[in-house]
Order: C-alpha cells, then structure tokens, then sequence
C-alpha cells in the first residue's frame, strides 16, 4: 500500500506536490471515484486516473548519465536538437532529467521517473553538493576566488557559500582549472558564479553528485544506480 500522491509522483506525471495538488482539485480517481483528501492508499491492482487518463504504476527506476556536450537536458526539443534521453532508449519507463546541465556542459546528470526522488533532490532547501570542474580563462588567484566561499551576489541574491581549489593555472595560455563545489541549482550557476569573480568559464563538467561520480563511464553512457547509491543520495538530501 502507498500513498496514492507517491503512486502519482513515482508514474512520472508530477512532484509529490504537484500530485497533491491534483488529488485536492479533484482530477484524480481511484478506482472510477474521485479521490480529494491526501493521503488514501492505493494498492498495485487499484485503477488511477489523473484528468481520466489512467496512469501506469511503473516502477521507480534512477540512472546515472554520463552528458556530453552539445546535448539538451530534456526529453524533447523543439528545435530537433539531441536530447539527452536520446541516449536511454533500452530504458522502457518514461524517465526525465533531475534538474539540468546546460547545452555546452558535460557530466553527471541524473535520471529517474520518480518525481518525489527528483524533488527532494532539486528543492533548493535541500540541495544536495554538487561538484564541477571548469576550464576558465584567467589565471587563478586564490584572493579573487575568495568571495565565492562567502557567496557573490547573481541576480540581486547572494549564493550560498562553495568551496573552491584551484587544480592547475597555466600562465603561457592564460587559462586555470577550477573546482566548485555547491548545493544550489540555479541556472548557470557556476558560470555566473565564476565570471562574478572575473573568470569566465570556458569548459564545464560536473564531476560529482552527492557521493556519486562517473567512474567509469564514458561520454554519452549511462548505468543504474544501485538501491544503496539512491538511499545515499536521499539521505543527502535530508541531511
Ligand atoms: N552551472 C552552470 O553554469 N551550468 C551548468 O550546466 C551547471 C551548473
């Protein structure tokens, strides 16, 4: 037995709050009768319907995507750019991207079709530590980068403090690798965080989510996680 607004966020159609919001409106029926209070439970065999489109209780499934560059994180485009579960198509349940990774920016993204998981891990209150590495152009300065461990102001409100190391500078071509670790997810945040500071981003990847990392994968690979890397990353969340 589940929560009838988990069995609708984990079908993939909406966050848990998103669901609950559709049970109070009374779009939802469970078994032919609308359903207004939160909190039924509902069983597998149950018939739930949202707008009176029966939903398919799948599974919950979470994947781990090695981006490239020059990919969209969504699972459609418009304008027919590659989009990144172009990538999954052995993955049968209708999965979607937790959060984004911009066009130009590789690494680690997440894939689930479990809106609750996808959720708690993108609200801002508990975001999980992010960790990127970026080419940027400048040489480096410990003194510069400084303010980011306090938190720059973007868009009239100020990030929470990261944590930097510089891991390499390179005077002859005026270039420096960097690494940010951060918890919040605004768009472009690492690039607006980095050119507040004066050194625009030239390169992005996301290098680690929470505890996980690539390993071994490869641009454009992707794996299961395992129930322990999902509890780990839920845990996170709530810490
Ligand atoms: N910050 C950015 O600027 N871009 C990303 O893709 C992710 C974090």
């Amino acid at each position: 037995m589940e929560r009838l607004q988990k069995v609708i966020a984990h079908a993939g159609i909406a966050s848990r709050r998103k669901a609950e919001q559709l049970i109070t409106e009374g779009r939802v029926k469970v078994n032919g009768e609308v359903v207004r209070e939160l909190g039924v439970k509902v069983q597998r065999q149950d018939v739930i319907e949202v707008d009176n489109v029966p939903i398919y209780q799948e599974e919950p499934v979470y994947f781990m995507f090695y981006k490239p560059r020059g990919v969209i994180s969504a699972v459609s485009d418009d304008k027919g750019r590659k989009v990144v579960v172009d990538y999954l198509q052995d993955v049968t349940e209708r999965i979607y991207p937790v959060g984004r990774l911009d066009y130009d920016t590789s690494g680690l993204l997440l894939l689930t079709n479990d809106g609750d998981f996808s959720q708690k891990l993108t609200h801002p209150k508990h975001e999980v530590d992010k960790v990127y590495v970026a080419k940027v152009k400048g040489v480096a300065e410990k003194r510069q980068l400084a303010p980011l461990a306090r938190g720059v102001r973007i868009e009239g409100k100020k990030t929470a403090p990261a944590r930097f190391e510089i891991l390499s500078t390179d005077t002859k071509t005026e270039t420096s690798i960097v690494q940010l670790t951060i918890h919040e997810g605004r768009n472009h945040q690492v690039k607006n965080m980095l050119m507040a500071v004066g050194y625009p981003v030239q390169k992005l990847k996301r290098e680690k989510y929470g505890e996980l990392t690539l390993g071994n994968l490869r641009p454009g690979e992707y794996r299961e996680l395992s129930k322990k890397e999902v509890t780990s990353l839920l845990n996170a969340a709530r810490a």
